[in-house]
């Protein structure tokens, strides 16, 4: 990412142009696998990382769960604004100003991983690393039925295509995938790494 695209991305955060304190709906329905978290460890809940987390609403509602939560984002502006909220809500963030382009994420290590409105390919394999036998990913961004919606974003480096996300996590346990064209194009997944 360029000094210019990140510039611009604290420039939307600082418009307050970003998406609100509650969690994505979306988010709140692994509560239905709960069943297969992994035990609480000694110190601190189970491990989970939000990629891009933006302002931080889905960051603070895992910590608000009981997870142990590292976010990441390229944006100090919005990472000042997940760290404000995490106080409001009395819930703890590690928080990384990080360009994921040049990420390395340690093997083995998260009990869920999730990654919202951000879509690079190139993560892909790097997550599936990240995960822990057992461990769930939570994945939901545009797809390309977006484009006959107004708004952002256009490009298709940003966008999926149809079943883009399931061929990408081929070998998981799909446990809820749609892709969803009202308002906007959109596709969710909670998979399992195995
Ligand atoms: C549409 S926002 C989504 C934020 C958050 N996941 C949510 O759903 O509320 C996209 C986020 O990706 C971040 N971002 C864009 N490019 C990035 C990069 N190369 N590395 C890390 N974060 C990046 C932006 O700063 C922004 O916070």
């Amino acid at each position: 990412m360029s000094h210019k695209e990140r510039v611009a991305w604290d420039e939307r955060f600082r418009a307050g142009d970003h998406a609100g304190a509650d969690a994505d709906p979306f988010l709140k329905q692994i509560q239905e696998y709960a069943d297969l978290f992994p035990p609480r460890r000694r110190a601190g809940g189970p491990r989970a990382l939000d990629l891009a987390c933006g302002a931080g609403r889905n960051a603070v509602y895992l910590a608000g769960q009981g997870w142990d939560v590292t976010a990441c984002d390229i944006s100090l502006e919005g990472l000042r604004k997940a760290q404000e909220l995490a106080r409001q809500r009395g819930v703890r963030l590690k928080l990384f100003c990080q360009d994921l382009k040049t990420v390395a994420l340690p093997a083995g290590y998260f009990d869920l991983i999730i990654c919202f409105f951000f879509l690079q390919r190139e993560l892909f394999p790097q997550i599936k690393a990240a995960l822990r036998p057992h461990g769930l990913l939570v994945y939901k961004t545009y797809t390309a039925d977006q484009l006959p919606f107004r708004g952002r974003p256009r490009h298709p480096l940003h966008l999926l295509q149809p079943q883009e996300l399931l061929e990408a996590f081929r070998g998981f346990r799909v446990l809820c995938y749609q892709e969803i064209m009202k308002d906007r194009g959109v596709a969710q997944l909670i998979a399992q790494k195995l």
